[in-house]
């Protein structure tokens, strides 16, 4: 392979997220469910869920995260040359979630504007296009907009509901980026056509076979991390057998996170991986390794811990944890980002701390924003939501769900979905 180093430098120079209104306590639906509550807070390790109601959907919560990135960060809408918004839950067979974002941000026209899916995959697609359009010089010095949305939903009472979610993550890609510089010439990738995880036309809950899914999510964090280890060889001219242990030099291990134990089973493969071993219990390797996953992944698992899944925004979720958890010592430091995508596409990939801009994020601000409900409320709430994008549908009410924006889905009206912008 040849050496794909380059001089400029591309990354993240602003990050925001964005949830629902509201969330359910994982014990209450456990209580519901007739489930001892440790399987879904200390088996699963979900400790709350976002729910979105009839009015939020992929469209308000992508623009929600999408005002915050720009005004967290300064960012001049004018200099936003493409815009992606990675969904696997969008709102048209057609029409893109961006096309809406891109009006209620007030962006420029002179811009690219489209919508990936493949599953989790799709916002860390949209950021891989994002860098190679800024490497090839053809970016004109704009920045891009990414944006990862979407609603997990499974059926009720199936194993799959308490590994749902809601949100959305919006990412600054630029030249020169404030927060965190790829190491665009390191890369590692994996494809395998597996029915792991879909969602047919005709359903708004997604399909899984949960246990092969996650052999599925592990064979590609393997496969996409042996092509990374050797594009670190060839990059590093270091002999095999004289090699550091390649994951030992990232200060943080950041990976898709379906829910919050998946991050674990990822990060013991990886470090067998490295190891050349089977770590198995009541080994010193196994207490090796729980002590690394707690320092170098469970500290930025928090909020994915009390949010849920978000589908193609979860490992993003981890990386807005993980600035605000960066500190000046930090700086230069290199970390490693894992994105999985169901059926399946994956990428592993590292990047370098630019600079601690945490207090951008406002994180607990978010989280305190959001209020409680009961279960009966979460189902009520789910049941109108079946409803809602039917034409002329009347469960679209901001005041029956008592919300007040931002951004507000009114409802499809002679079948064109609506929107209110509620901007101070
Ligand atoms: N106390 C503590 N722990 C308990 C417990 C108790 N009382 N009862 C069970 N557990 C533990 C189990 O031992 C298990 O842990 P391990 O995996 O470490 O053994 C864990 O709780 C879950 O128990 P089960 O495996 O029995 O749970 P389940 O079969 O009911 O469902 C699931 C689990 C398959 C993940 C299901 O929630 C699901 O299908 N989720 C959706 C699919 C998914 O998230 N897949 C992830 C990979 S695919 C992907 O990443 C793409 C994506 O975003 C969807």
């Amino acid at each position: 392979m040849e050496n794909l180093s380059v001089d400029r430098s591309v990354g993240i120079d602003g990050i925001a997220f964005e949830l629902p209104k509201y969330y359910v306590d994982m014990t209450d639906l456990a209580r519901a469910r007739k489930v001892d509550p440790a399987k879904y807070c200390n088996g699963l390790g979900q400790l709350e869920m976002s729910v979105a109601s009839p009015c939020e959907d992929t469209v308000t919560l992508a623009a929600g995260a999408g005002r915050r990135v720009i005004n967290s960060f300064g960012i001049n809408p004018d200099s936003i040359g493409l815009v992606i918004v990675g969904t696997e839950t969008s709102v048209d067979h057609s029409k893109p979630v961006s096309s809406f974002v891109h009006q209620m941000l007030g962006l420029s026209k002179e811009c690219r504007v489209i919508e990936i899916k493949h599953a989790c995959y799709g916002a860390l697609a949209g950021v891989s296009i994002a860098t190679d359009w800024i490497l090839s010089g053809r970016n004109q010095s704009k920045c891009a907009l990414v944006i990862a949305s979407d609603i997990a939903r499974y059926e009720l009472h199936s194993a799959g509901e308490p590994t749902q979610g809601a949100g959305a993550v919006a990412l600054i890609i630029s030249e020169n980026p404030r927060l965190l510089s790829f190491e665009t010439q390191f890369q590692g990738f994996y494809a395998k056509q597996v029915m792991d995880f879909w969602r047919p036309l005709y359903r708004k809950e997604a399909l899984v076979d949960g246990h092969f899914s996650i052999n599925c999510y592990l064979d590609a964090l393997a496969g996409a991390y042996s092509m990374y280890q050797r594009s670190f060889r060839k990059n590093n001219i270091i002999q095999a057998d004289k090699e550091e242990l390649i994951s030992s030099q990232f200060s943080a291990c950041l990976y898709h996170v379906p829910f919050v134990k998946m991050a674990w089973k990822g990060h013991k493969k990886l470090l067998e991986q490295d190891w050349n071993l089977v770590i198995e219990k009541d080994t010193n390797e196994m207490e090796q390794a729980t002590l690394d996953f707690q320092s170098r992944v469970s500290p930025y698992l928090k909020l994915n811990a009390r949010v849920g899944n978000i589908y193609t925004g979860s490992l993003f979720l981890s990386l807005c944890e993980f600035i605000s958890n960066v500190d000046h010592s930090m700086i230069d430091k290199k970390i490693s980002l894992f994105g999985y995508g169901s059926g399946c596409a994956a990428e592993f990939f590292s990047a370098r701390i630019v600079s601690s801009d945490q207090g951008k994020i406002k994180k607990e601000e978010i989280m305190n924003k959001r209020q409680k409900i009961s279960i009966d409320h979460y189902e009520e709430i789910l049941f109108a939501s079946q409803l809602g994008d039917a034409n002329d549908s009347t469960v679209c009410d901001p005041l029956k769900w008592n919300l007040d924006g931002p951004f507000l889905y009114l409802g499809t009206k002679n079948h064109i979905r609506t929107y209110e912008s509620f901007l101070e």
